[in-house]
């Protein structure tokens, strides 16, 4: 249900008379949205469109896949959960890993991680080397590769066992000991990762990164091959929707400030180049990878997944970014 408050205000006027202004606001409980059908609904409409995307081929092991494969799920923070088509399938979450290694580095270091990356748009492709030179090796997010792979040196510095405890954190957060890395998508990025190497050595050279950089690079590979299904995805990061706690036992997982910092730069800087259209389209804070996933989070109400593994040319799931453009505005709940 939909209802509507009605907000009168009156305004003295010079000449004596009071206006009464009306301003309606739209309030939407989020228990009367009408998620399931509107899922099914449009989740019937792009599975049907035309997928003008192609599949990445510079890891060979993402090609890998079936490519008529889609899938959606959302979960709120009322706890119901609903999905679609191949949301139970696991995929390679690529870089939405990046919002998870951001929130560990963030929850160990605090504000100080701003001291070696910014947290500006950088309007260029994720695997873009040309900002790094002018801005003396600090990368402009942590969502770019080079960003990442600076919070994946903080990591290794920082965690005692770093691929286990950092696979820890993420089990814990969902509940779900079963979610791992892939070594084989892991090993076959590392194969062909020239420019992820390029990336690190160069920021070695600005002293921004501290430790190995072979070390790095193959956690920085590792953390990127993690697998999950939308439902993983959408549980997982239900946390970002509830202002950084945990919705299974009320812990905070980060705090209430970082959550919305997170949210922030999700919004800002989740899709590269195509962050701006999204926030237009979509209105939400999200992530994406190259593996054809989409994580979108509406504050307070509900975290929602997409997966299609065909990418448009920003390298962004091409069904994924129609799917989520027509719920948000079918169910009225961008963030704007
Ligand atoms: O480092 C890379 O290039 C990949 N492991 C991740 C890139 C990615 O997912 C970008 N996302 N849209």
């Amino acid at each position: 249900m939909v209802y509507l408050e009605l907000k009168r205000k009156r305004t003295p006027l010079s000449n004596g008379i009071t206006r009464i202004l009306t301003s309606k606001k739209i309030q939407l409980k989020r228990s009367d949205l009408n998620f399931e059908e509107v899922i099914k609904k449009v989740y019937l409409e792009v599975k049907n469109i035309t997928d003008k995307g192609k599949l990445p081929t510079y890891i060979p092991e993402l090609a890998n896949v079936d490519i008529e494969a889609f899938g959606v799920h959302i979960s709120t923070i009322d706890q119901i959960n609903f999905g679609l088509g191949s949301c139970y399938d696991k995929f390679s979450i690529q870089s939405i890993s990046k919002v998870l290694s951001l929130s560990l580095a963030y929850k160990i270091l605090g504000e100080k991680i701003w001291e070696r990356l910014g947290v500006e748009p950088s309007g260029t492709a994720f695997n873009s080397l040309i900002q790094l030179e002018s801005d003396n090796g600090i990368p402009r997010n942590p969502f770019i590769n080079a960003g990442a792979i600076v919070i994946t040196d903080i990591l290794l510095s920082n965690l005692e066992n770093p691929k286990e405890d950092f696979i820890a954190f993420v089990r814990n957060i969902s509940n779900n000991p079963k979610i791992n890395y892939s070594s084989k998508i892991a090993e076959s990025e590392k194969a062909i990762g020239f420019r992820n190497t390029a990336l690190c050595n160069f920021l070695k050279s600005f002293e921004n990164i501290k430790n190995n950089p072979v070390d790095v690079l193959d956690f920085y590979f590792d953390i990127c091959s993690l697998e999950m299904s939308c439902k993983d995805l959408s549980q997982l990061f239900l946390f970002l929707a509830n202002n950084g706690s945990s919705i299974i036992d009320t812990s905070q997982v980060i705090s209430k400030s970082q959550s919305k910092r997170i949210n922030a730069l999700m919004q800002t800087c989740g899709f590269y180049d195509e962050s701006g259209e999204f926030a237009f389209k979509v209105g939400l804070p999200g992530k994406s990878g190259v593996g054809g996933g989409i994580i979108a989070i509406h504050p307070n109400q509900y975290a929602i997944a997409v997966w299609s593994p065909k990418l448009n040319e920003k390298g962004n799931s091409y069904k994924g970014m129609k799917f989520l453009e027509e719920f948000t505005t079918k169910t009225q709940s961008s963030i704007f």
